[in-house]
């Protein structure tokens, strides 16, 4: 079909780049919310939780998925220049970082919400290290990282690293709603 042709020309950093705008305006919302919930001195735990999917399943499973497991792992075979190959490990124990933040941010919103006010701070902690943490590693990545490294692959490796990002997509919407339905049948809020 037309699609092909066009998509020929699209680079594995293409949809790296696009998600990288989405989380950049999730995070500017996290920024305004955490603003709000320090005036009022109190959290909006639904909000929160909200954000914790978010990055949990588009920036970690999704967006960093595309990276560390496709991205990456393909330039493990390649020659890196010294620089590239340091900023590769800085960008992965970047991700490991936020994972931490996140749980952490998950578990303070879920004590808070269910009755320990001396989460607040760790939220407000969190979340305000978290919307200053995407903005820089996304600029890293964006300023860079991602060109310099598209000059390590053929056309036809690209194209393959953009078909697995497809698919990795494909499998999340299910991944994402059979842990919905699996939750529901547990009953109560527990899991994770
Ligand atoms: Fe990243
Ligand atoms: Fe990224």
């Amino acid at each position: 079909m037309k699609q092909t042709a066009k998509r020929g020309k699209m680079m594995p950093i293409g949809p790296l780049m696009i998600e990288h705008r989405l989380i950049e305006r999730m995070l500017a919302v996290a920024r305004r919310e955490l603003e709000r919930f320090n005036r009022e001195k109190r959290l909006d735990p639904a909000f929160v939780r909200e954000l914790v999917d978010f990055i949990r399943m588009y920036a970690d499973r999704c967006h960093h998925g595309k990276e560390e497991d496709i991205l990456f792992r393909d330039l493990a075979g390649k020659e890196l220049t010294p620089e590239l190959r340091n900023i590769t490990e800085e960008l992965i124990s970047e991700h490991k970082w936020a994972r931490g933040q996140t749980r952490d941010l998950a578990e303070a919103n879920e004590r808070y919400a269910g009755g320990d006010e001396s989460s607040f701070v760790t939220v407000l902690a969190r979340l305000n290290a978290l919307s200053e943490f995407y903005p820089k590693h996304i600029e890293k990545e964006d300023k860079h990282f991602f060109l310099p490294v598209m000059r390590y692959f053929t056309e036809e490796e690209k194209q393959a690293m953009l078909g697995e990002g497809s698919e990795l997509d494909a499998t999340l919407i299910h991944e994402k709603y059979r842990r919905i339905v699996e939750g529901a049948e547990g009953g109560a809020e527990g899991g994770g």
